[in-house]
C-alpha cells in the first residue's frame, strides 16, 4: 500500500485530494491518512494541504515497501556491523534465493582479502542471496553476472561508461566505483548458497578513506535514489539468475567491459603476489597471467593491480 501511494504522489502533477486516493487505492480516507502518517514518519516528505496531499521531496531511503514484489525478501536496515554477516545467518536459516540484506551504514563493513570497506553515508550497501544449480568450483560465475549487471544497467540507464576490473571491481576511468565480495557454502560438490556483497559509491564521497575511488554523484553532479539503482539491478540480475542458461555465455559477455585484459598485472592472494600480463579469463572465470618466461598461470582468486597501459 505505501508503495502504491507512493507511486501515484510522484506521478501527480498536483495535489492528490484524500478521496482521490482512497479511490484510486480501494481503501478508506482514514486509512490513506495513516498510511501517510506513516510515511511521514519514515521520513518522506509529504505535505498535507486542505486540498490532499503533495510529495515535495523524495528522500533517499531504502524501505521494503520500496520494492513492490519483493517486500518479504528485503531487509533494510540503518546500521549494521556488515550485511554479509547478516545474510549468512539468514541463508544458513533456510531463507529464499534472492533475500536482500541493505544497510545505510556498515560499521565493519569488509572488503576484500580482509580490507575494511568504509560505509560512509549515502552509498549502497547490500548483500543478496543465491541458491545456483552450480558445482563450487563455477560459483565465482555468479559474480561476473552481478558486474555485467552493473555495467549494462549504468550505461544504459544513466550513460556511464563502467571497465570491469578482474574479478569484480567496477571502475570508471580507473577509479573504483564499487566492490564485491562473495562467500559460498557447498554441500558436497553442491553450492547450498553464494552470498554476493555488494558496495557502490552513490551520493557519498569515498575519497576521503579511499583517494582512488570515486562516487556516481561525483560522476554526474547529481544524486541519484539508491532505489532505483537497487530497483534496477535487482530486476535485471534475478531475471538472469533465474534463467537456466543465464550464466552459460558470461564470461563471453563479460568480456567486452573488461578492463584488465592484455595489460600488465600485479595479483595479490594471501599468499603470494605475482606480476605479468593479464591474457584472458576462461569459462570458470580464472585469469590467466602470462608470466615473464611466456608460461600462462591460472589465477583462480586474488586482487588484482592494474600496472599500467595496454600492452
Ligand atoms: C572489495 O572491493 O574489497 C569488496 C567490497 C565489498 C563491500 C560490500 S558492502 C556490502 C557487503 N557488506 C560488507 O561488509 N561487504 C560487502
Amino acid at each position: 500500500m505505501k508503495s502504491r501511494i507512493l507511486k501515484f504522489l510522484q506521478d501527480a502533477d498536483d495535489i492528490l485530494s484524500g478521496e482521490q486516493m482512497s479511490e484510486l487505492l480501494g481503501v478508506s480516507r482514514v486509512s490513506v491518512w495513516k498510511h501517510i502518517r506513516s510515511l511521514q514518519a519514515a521520513g518522506y516528505a509529504i505535505e498535507a494541504t486542505p486540498k490532499g496531499y503533495r510529495l515535495t521531496d523524495l528522500p533517499d531511503l531504502l524501505q521494503p515497501w520500496g520494492f513492490p514484489g519483493r517486500e518479504n525478501r528485503i531487509h533494510c536496515h540503518a546500521t549494521v556491523d556488515s550485511t554479509m554477516a547478516l545474510a549468512r545467518q539468514l541463508a544458513r536459516e533456510g531463507c529464499p534465493e534472492f533475500t536482500v540484506v541493505t544497510a545505510d551504514r556498515q560499521t565493519g563493513g569488509r572488503g576484500r582479502l580482509g580490507r575494511v570497506w568504509h560505509s560512509s553515508h549515502g552509498g549502497l550497501y547490500f548483500t543478496i542471496v543465491l541458491r545456483p544449480a552450480l558445482p563450487a568450483p563455477l560459483s565465482s560465475l555468479t559474480t561476473f553476472a552481478a558486474g555485467l549487471t552493473w555495467a549494462c544497467l549504468l550505461q544504459e540507464d544513466y550513460g556511464i561508461d563502467v571497465g570491469l576490473k578482474w574479478p569484480n571491481d567496477l571502475l570508471v576511468r580507473e577509479r573504483k566505483l564499487s566492490g564485491m565480495l562473495s562467500e559460498m557454502e557447498a554441500l558436497g560438490e553442491l553450492v547450498t548458497f553464494v552470498n554476493i556483497g555488494i558496495g557502490l559509491n552513490v551520493n557519498n564521497d569515498p575519497t576521503v578513506e579511499e583517494p582512488n575511488a570515486v562516487s556516481l554523484v561525483q560522476i554526474t553532479g547529481k544524486k541519484i535514489p539508491r532505489r532505483d539503482l537497487l530497483a534496477g539491478f535487482l530486476d535485471r540480475f534475478e531475471r538472469r539468475m533465474a534463467d537456466p542458461h543465464g550464466l552459460d555465455t558470461i564470461i563471453a559477455e563479460w568480456k567486452p567491459f573488461a578492463a584488465t585484459l592484455n595489460r600488465p598485472v600485479k595479483i595479490v592472494t594471501i599468499r603470494e603476489s605475482i606480476e605479468g600480463v593479464a591474457r584472458d579469463v576462461d569459462d570458470s572465470g580464472a585469469l590467466l597471467l602470462e608470466l615473464t618466461d611466456g608460461s600462462i598461470q591460472r589465477i583462480i582468486h586474488g586482487d588484482c593491480f592494474h600496472q599500467a597501459e595496454a600492452v
